[in-house]
């Protein structure tokens, strides 16, 4: 399978969330020439792909993710020649390039949107989705948006509610209307035509809800600190049966245009995310698996995952791990400084393809983002909380001049405290050395990219897996522990997350210690 199989099998894939990466003319938030500037430190890392969080012209009411013409580029960030020089240059340094599709929702300033609050009779009315308010004059029903509030807005120009599963800003398009689908479709294609290699598809679980609009059922184990929206169950809003044929019509555009990559981010339980593979596996080739993102850092419970995952992953599907992105904790500040090296070498040594967050390679935290600069509406909606994904979202630190190299004018969020990529690049001890060598074994190795998953060994100290290809068979153990912890397979060590380790002789995996080995 290694001889044809699509680059993505054994690719990984590095995310860039653009208001954050790299500032080219001094505005304090990044842009397409700031990433373009930045792509050899992906290439260097041995990462095989980009993919970019949106770059269309936005309101920014949600970093982006609220789209006011699909086919464009925001000017904060560009224009469409400097995506093209960055698409050239990506492909010159042999990375693919991934946008970001945002289908559930456009922005109300859409001119969509605009003619669809217009008028009742408006051509485009059916476009998104709207209700008449319940007879008490409340919302139509219980639903609550992603970001707090009901997911309902009320609009005098026409008297009735528009639905919105995130920020008002973002009203919910009407897939079930087939013009919408069209245009959708027909705006995947374009950049297709431009020479993107695939798409990560946002929040597709969200695309047909309920046509009936059926309430929400409670949830009795909702807790305050998940915020507002997980006090229901997303019975009516999620995954609903008719979303699927959506999908499978996007797969056919993306094969259509040369096999294109389709990633589709749809957060549920493991037989819901499944059903993204498509029956026939015509849905979406990578369903996001969020497990590493969720899960309580214990060895027994990933070992079990792990093995649960591979069951029931359909034949021929192909496996996929995530570990941070822009709107959950930061590795390094869940699982501490130490574990989160563990946590890369789980990441990069499970069978699947691997999407890297970026900064998670120099080890970058959560920061502290005072109320003043805030941008993020779950924050903005949730006061006083501590919700909010603006501290996983501070700007990358390149180097220790002013602006850490990452602006010479006013950063947009506060800038990060971690050492720089300048001052990490070269020093053998640091995060980034580490993750490069890391990297560089998994190409290396087929064993670790293409190979065989088998368990060795989960207690609660020690996660150890083999991976077996071609022949070749390693071995990977984890001490997800601040002790030292016997070492459950022995073998030639090939490396160690820790960087002055004698490999010759390692006889037990110290504190925060994985090692790759040869038995
Ligand atoms: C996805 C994105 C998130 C965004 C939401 C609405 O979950 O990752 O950042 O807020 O969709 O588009």
């Amino acid at each position: 399978m290694t001889q044809d199989a699509p680059w993505w099998k054994s690719g990984i894939i590095y995310q860039i969330y653009p208001r954050s990466f790299q500032d080219s003319t001094g505005s304090g938030m990044g842009d397409l020439n700031g990433i373009t500037s930045r792509l050899p430190h992906v290439a260097d890392l041995g990462a095989d792909a980009i993919w970019i969080s949106p770059i269309y012209p936005s309101p920014m009411k949600d970093g982006g993710y609220d789209i006011s013409d699909y086919t464009g580029i925001e000017p904060l960030f560009g224009t469409l020649d400097d995506f093209d020089r960055l698409t050239d240059e990506a492909h010159r340094l042999g990375l693919k390039v991934l946008l970001d599709f945002v289908p559930a929702h456009s922005s109300d300033e859409h001119p969509w949107f605009q003619d669809s609050r217009s008028a009742r009779d408006s051509g485009k009315r059916d476009w998104y989705i709207w209700h008449d308010a319940a007879p008490d004059g409340g919302p139509p029903n219980n639903w609550i948006s992603e970001f707090g509030g009901p997911a309902w807005t009320w609009d005098d120009t026409t008297g009735q509610y528009y639905l919105h599963i995130y920020a008002r800003e973002q009203p919910a398009l009407n897939w079930r209307n087939p013009d919408v689908a069209d245009a959708m479709l027909k705006a995947m294609e374009t950049w297709y035509e431009r020479g993107v290699d695939g798409f990560r598809v946002d929040a597709v679980e969200h695309l047909t809800p309920d046509a009936r609009l059926r309430d929400n059922p409670t949830n009795p184990d909702w807790h305050p600190k998940d915020g507002p929206a997980r006090s229901l169950f997303r019975t009516f809003t999620s995954h609903q049966a008719d979303l699927f044929a959506h999908v499978r019509a996007m797969r056919s555009v993306a094969e259509k245009h040369g096999r294109k990559l389709l990633v589709g981010e749809a957060y549920g339980n493991l037989d819901e995310v499944m059903l993204y593979y498509g029956a026939n596996l015509d849905g979406f080739q990578l369903p996001f698996n969020f497990e590493l993102i969720n899960a309580p850092w214990h060895p027994r419970g990933i070992a079990d995952f792990i093995d649960r995952y591979e069951a029931v992953i359909p034949p021929g599907g192909w496996p996929n791990w995530v570990l941070g992105n822009h709107d959950r904790d930061r590795i390094a500040t869940r699982v501490g400084n130490g574990q989160s090296r563990v946590a890369k070498m789980l990441l990069l040594t499970l069978r699947g393809t691997p999407t890297m967050w970026q900064g998670d390679e120099i080890g970058m935290l959560n920061e502290a983002v005072p109320d003043h600069m805030l941008q993020d509406p779950w924050a903005i909606n949730n006061p006083g909380t501590g919700i909010g994904r603006d501290p996983v979202r501070v700007p990358l630190p390149w180097d220790d001049t002013h602006g850490r190299g990452f602006t010479t004018g006013q950063p947009f969020l506060p800038l990060s405290t971690v050492p720089s990529v300048a001052e990490q690049d070269g020093d053998p001890a640091s995060m980034l050395s580490f993750v490069r060598a890391l990297i560089a074994l998994r190409r290396a190795e087929p064993a670790l990219s293409f190979g065989s998953y088998e368990r060795l060994h989960a207690d609660n100290g020690v996660l150890a897996y083999a991976r077996t290809a071609e022949g070749k068979r390693l071995a990977v153990a984890l001490n997800f522990t601040d002790a030292p912890q016997p070492l459950p397979v022995r073998g030639k060590v090939l490396l160690s997350t820790i960087h002055d380790r004698d490999l010759a002789a390692v006889d037990e995996l110290r504190p925060d210690e994985g090692v790759i080995l040869e038995p």
